[in-house]
């Protein structure tokens, strides 16, 4: 009993939190993982939650174990070494990202919601939504990494703070909502089920203190720390697989993601609500007023470190897996001078769409003064939001899944639910997500089933 729980959640905690919504039909998905065949060239790249499409698909996330050929999915952008004070004008929507690591370091998933606040940005979870995911475009390899944050609260209410690499290696400090004085830490290697990594670290309450959590990441040793001091440090060698020959051990370029999601939705798994602490009360006052749940994000600060001694380079610009690698182990990975760029959401790397695309990168470039992140950006409260209501629907990405057919009544969804996004604030969000709960309903008995 206790085994098939662990593994329940174990499981879950590998996988199925980084879902993209499925914004199609069931039989038009085309699935990809270690069981099926690759994804196939019409639709070449697989994403991080198993399925296969174009542009979205082949950026931040994209698996080239299951992919088409390694050189479908597009190259990763480097480490970048830099504080983030965070707003949403440093946020982009991952529909709208086409790869430009300079114009945007962080993304949000299109089904997220994201807010202006004064003490920090708020990643919003209304009622009965499936949360936020904030992402950096870039990829660390190595680096430690500390983030300013506030956790979320409640039975079933999960904030993470991980990194995660397009084979799935991944590196966890998660916060359950009923037990705010016990992040847990827990490593993966390449998605492999592991039901002995966990382990819990001990703080004052998450979700009322601010506290600092620092993830230093380095070939032989990975630390997480809150506020300064190690709680808990796992070495390489301790992590030797003599089956694989290989060490378990995350050591392939990762993007940052903080979230915040209901893992105790009364959909998921029996083992992923006991882990996250029971079902979420979707009735409790706040998914009222203020209309949502949130986990408050004040920074992020990254180190970058020297990439391992022996890698191979051909430039300075993006990180990729060797054609000829058998292990996907950081031996598989080089430095090389490819751009990360695609033209539009159709484009991968096997056929950017760059030349049909002038419009699309000369609005994305002119946009980038103004856009650059730094320790001085000011942030703007939900009064000083930007209004910027429908103008920018012509690029909203309908066409991230490229084989398959988006229905146009879910695709306005989104557009729709990202120009709210884009305008409301902490005060008047309230109103303008309650309207959408229907809409957000639907959408995540779609992603959940
Ligand atoms: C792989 O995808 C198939 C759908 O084609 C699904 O039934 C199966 O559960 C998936 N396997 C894993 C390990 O995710
Ligand atoms: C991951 O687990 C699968 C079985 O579930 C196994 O075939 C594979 O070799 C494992 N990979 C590594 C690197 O341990
Ligand atoms: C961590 O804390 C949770 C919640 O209290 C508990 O269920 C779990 O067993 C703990 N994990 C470890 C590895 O001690
Ligand atoms: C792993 O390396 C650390 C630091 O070098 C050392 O203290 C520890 O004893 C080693 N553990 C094993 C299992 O070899
Ligand atoms: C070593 O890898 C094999 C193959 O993936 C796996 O079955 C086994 O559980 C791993 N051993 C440990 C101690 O994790
Ligand atoms: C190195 O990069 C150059 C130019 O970017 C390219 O022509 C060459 O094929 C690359 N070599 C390897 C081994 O990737
Ligand atoms: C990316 O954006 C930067 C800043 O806006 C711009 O200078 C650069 O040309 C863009 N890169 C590409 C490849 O479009
Ligand atoms: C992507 O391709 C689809 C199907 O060919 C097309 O309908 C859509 O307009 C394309 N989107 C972009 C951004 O080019
Ligand atoms: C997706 O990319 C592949 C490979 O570049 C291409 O053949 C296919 O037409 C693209 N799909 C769409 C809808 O553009």
């Amino acid at each position: 009993m206790i085994n098939l729980l662990t593994l329940a959640t174990s499981f879950l905690l590998g996988s199925s939190f980084f879902e993209l919504p499925q914004l199609t039909s069931a039989q038009d998905i085309i699935y990809c993982n270690k069981t099926t065949s690759n994804c196939p060239s019409s639709a070449p790249c697989c994403s991080s939650s198993g399925q296969c499409g174009n542009g979205t698909y082949c950026m931040g996330g994209c698996d080239p174990r299951f992919s088409f050929s390694v050189d479908a999915c597009i190259p990763q952008p480097v480490c970048q070494s830099n504080t983030w004070d965070f707003t949403t004008d440093i946020v982009q929507s991952s529909e709208k990202y086409l790869g430009n690591a300079t114009d945007y370091q962080w993304t949000y998933e299109s089904y997220g919601h994201i807010l202006d606040y004064d003490e920090g940005m708020l990643l919003a979870m209304p009622k009965n939504s499936k949360g936020t995911v904030v992402s950096s475009t870039f990829y660390v390899w190595y680096g430690k990494v500390a983030a300013k944050f506030r956790s979320s609260h409640g039975a079933g209410v999960v904030s993470a703070y991980i990194l995660f690499s397009n084979v799935q290696d991944e590196v966890d400090l998660e916060f359950i909502g009923s037990t705010l004085e016990e992040p847990q830490t827990n490593y993966y290697f390449q998605g492999n089920l592991s039901l002995t990594h966990g382990k819990n670290l001990s703080t004052t309450n998450t979700n009322t203190n601010w506290h600092t959590y620092e993830l230093d990441w380095t070939e032989d040793s990975l630390t997480w720390s809150i506020d300064g001091k190690a709680g808990r440090v796992l070495h390489k060698n301790e992590t030797y697989n003599a089956t694989t020959g290989l060490y378990a051990y995350p050591q392939t370029p990762s993007r940052i993601q903080i979230s915040i999601w209901p893992g105790g939705d009364s959909s998921n798994a029996p083992g992923t609500i006991a882990w996250a602490g029971g079902l979420v009360d979707w009735d409790v006052s706040e998914f009222e007023d203020p209309g949502y749940l949130y986990a408050m994000l004040d920074s992020v600060e990254v180190e970058c470190y020297d990439p391992p001694s022996g890698t191979e380079k051909n430039g300075t610009k993006s990180y990729v897996y060797k054609n000829n690698q058998k292990d996907w182990t950081s031996d598989s990975v080089m430095i090389t001078d490819e751009d990360t760029i695609i033209g539009d959401l159709n484009g991968s790397g096997l056929d950017r769409n760059l030349d049909e695309d002038d419009d699309e990168s000369s609005s994305s470039a002119s946009k980038s003064s103004t856009k650059t992140a730094s320790k001085d950006s000011t942030k703007t409260t939900a009064a000083d939001s930007e209004e910027t209501t429908g103008s920018d629907d012509e690029d909203s990405g309908s066409g991230s899944n490229g084989k398959t057919s988006v229905s146009s009544d879910v695709s306005d969804f989104v557009q729709y639910y990202g120009s709210v996004t884009s305008k409301a604030g902490a005060a008047s969000g309230s109103g303008m997500v309650s309207s959408f709960m229907g809409l957000l309903a639907l959408a995540v008995s779609c992603v959940l089933l």
